[in-house]
């Protein structure tokens, strides 16, 4: 195995031995059957959380809390508020689940609590949280045109189909 491939394993288990904690506990594990962007949220958390492991790693920032960070941003079920409440209010309802199950840190709350800047107003004070923030608005900005082109193409696929039997 050449040492590049060598290195990127090492991440990977480093990241998963990251989120493992977080996905053990039954609450966590609920986001798989909640749609988010047109995705599970859960994989729409592990997606930011990587993006931040391997950015902040890059940029020698405390990648452990950036990490824990990001795998906590959005942690909310159905359950804990109503669809109307969910843009502004989903961050103080993460931090608060976040908290019942994990140990957070000052970097990582801020990083729960400011990760929808500017939507909410107030700023993230740390690198971590700044970075946080970033990664989330690029994933999601992904997640959003993906789902978005996945739809225009099944409808292409159905005006199609329909022109051709009918
Ligand atoms: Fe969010
Ligand atoms: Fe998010």
């Amino acid at each position: 195995m050449d040492i590049s491939k060598k290195i990127m394993k090492k991440l990977k288990r480093e990241y998963y031995n990251i989120y493992n904690e977080f996905y053990e506990v039954n609450k966590y594990r609920k986001m798989k059957n909640i749609l988010h962007h047109g995705i599970a949220r859960i994989e729409h958390i592990n997606r930011v959380g990587k993006l931040t492991f391997y950015t902040s790693k890059l940029l020698k920032l405390d990648y452990i809390s950036s990490t824990r960070g990001a795998l906590m941003h959005d942690f909310f079920i159905k359950e804990d508020l109503s669809k109307k409440e969910a843009l502004k209010h989903h961050p103080q309802i993460a931090l608060k689940n976040s908290k019942k199950y994990f140990t957070v840190n000052k970097i990582e709350e801020d990083i729960i609590t400011k990760h929808m800047f500017p939507i909410t107003k107030q700023k993230p004070k740390y690198k971590e949280s700044i970075l946080v923030c970033i990664c989330d608005k690029l994933v999601s900005c992904y997640e959003f045109i993906r789902f978005k082109i996945n739809i225009q193409a099944n409808l292409i696929m159905m005006f199609i189909i329909n022109t051709l039997y009918s």
